[in-house]
């Protein structure tokens, strides 16, 4: 095993978000200016809120990864500024006792002069279970590495917006008692909108409380940007609670792509909050599917729906529709992953916008924790199915099939369909 400090790119745009926020960080409870010309203003930190280390417990503790989850995994949490003994990360495998150190990386949280502390541990043994102790702290965080390949069958969790009220808890209650392997969490996640320090905390504490599995495992989080991510000002955005804590994952740009071992792809997409849809990172989505287009589960996971089921069609998705939609069906993309509308909705399989059994599902529309009455389903003939419910979705990954479940907030399955891998020519545009 060995343990690695994640290196940071000092040319990304992770820099360029966080310069604002290092040179003029505070006290604890006092507010702090974000980015360059005053683009926010986080709120403080107060007393409630504040988060508590709790020897080696941290309450807003959460998993996540920057590389390959069957060989790696991230803890990260937010705190004061500690010793490096006090934030020393320790892995062991689950039913041993001989301890790899890891000094974590530390940048700066935007509010309350607070810091988040990053801590990777790499050349992990696939499919394994291990614990995590921080600094002297006796309290052991169990987490189990991703198999090295998916010949049995796993499972994980996604949805989107979430926030840190509504029905977040319930859907985080929900999702945990699936024994999930992860959480994907499609965009709008805190609900900050890079100000709100209080939703922030909250999320991370509410998710370490729920998000744990019968095992007492910690489920990863494989969070997306949308646009309750960032500070809403201005032509482009900065994203800095997003950054500040998921800023491993997405150090070069606010998209990046999750490999799963030979066996899952998940290409994480950001619709227009940091980056724009189209140039840059549609060439960067071309030459990503194109290079795991025989990648037997390939998943593209986006915020903002190319296929809205609340939302006008015509005023919504229009730019990925016409730049990244045409990608998705050139590479066989097998599912897309989209949020955004607070409903619960899957589309039939869509080639082109129109139903074809060779197409691809669009599944999600965000209601983690946020709801909206459905809006004209009958006016939209590529549903498939859509409800107004509080829901996740649960998918089933067995070899080459998969099985995608919605689950209302009750446990209730609201919807079920299945997919799998198509033939190249399946979707009439080439080899
Ligand atoms: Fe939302
Ligand atoms: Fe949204």
């Amino acid at each position: 095993m060995r343990m690695m400090r994640h290196s940071f790119d000092r040319r990304s745009f992770l820099q360029t978000s966080l310069a604002g926020v290092a040179s003029l960080s505070s006290l604890h409870g006092v507010a702090i200016l974000l980015g360059a010309e005053g683009q926010g203003v986080a709120d403080p930190v107060s007393d409630e809120d504040a988060p508590q280390f709790r020897k080696g417990d941290p309450d807003t503790l959460f998993l996540t990864w920057l590389r390959d989850p069957t060989t790696t995994i991230a803890a990260v949490w937010v705190g004061q500024e500690m010793p490096d003994d006090e934030v020393e990360v320790r892995c062991s495998v689950l039913d041993g006792d001989s301890w790899s150190k890891v000094k974590p990386i530390r940048r700066p949280y935007p509010a309350g002069g607070l810091s988040v502390y990053q801590a990777e541990v790499t050349g992990l043994a696939p499919g394994s279970q291990y614990k995590l102790r921080i600094g002297k702290g006796k309290v052991d965080h169990l987490f189990q590495t991703m198999p090295a390949k998916a010949t049995n069958s796993f499972q994980f969790v996604s949805g989107g917006d979430s926030g840190a009220r509504g029905g977040s808890r319930g859907s985080n209650v929900l999702a945990a008692k699936q024994d999930p392997m992860f959480v994907l969490m499609g965009g709008d996640i805190a609900y900050d909108n890079g100000v709100r320090t209080a939703d922030s905390l909250r999320f991370l504490k509410h998710y370490r409380e729920d998000l744990v599995d019968s095992s007492k495992r910690l489920i990863p989080i494989v969070p997306v940007i949308g646009n309750h991510e960032v500070v809403r000002v201005g032509d482009r955005d900065t994203a800095p609670f997003f950054h500040a804590l998921y800023g491993g994952l997405y150090a070069e740009r606010p998209y990046n792509t999750l490999d799963f071992g030979d066996y899952l792809s998940l290409v994480l997409l950001d619709t227009g909050h940091m980056a724009p849809i189209s140039g840059e990172q549609t060439s960067w989505l071309d030459g990503q599917l194109a290079a795991r287009r025989d990648m037997p589960h390939l998943i593209a996971a986006q915020h903002v729906p190319s296929y809205p089921s609340y939302r006008p069609y015509d005023k919504t998705g229009e730019d990925s529709r016409k730049h990244w939609v045409p990608l998705f069906e050139k590479h066989n993309v097998d599912l897309v992953l989209e949020h955004h509308d607070h409903t619960f909705k899957r589309t039939h399989p869509l080639k082109d916008g129109l139903r074809d059994k060779r197409g691809i599902i669009y599944l999600g529309d965000g209601s983690w924790g946020k709801l909206r009455a459905l809006k004209d389903p009958e006016k939209r003939p590529y549903l498939a199915a859509a409800a107004s419910n509080y829901h996740v979705t649960l998918h089933r990954l067995e070899g080459g099939q998969r099985f995608h479940m919605a689950l209302t907030e009750a446990g209730r399955v609201v919807d079920i369909c299945t997919t799998q891998k198509r033939p190249l020519q399946a979707m009439g545009k080439g080899a």
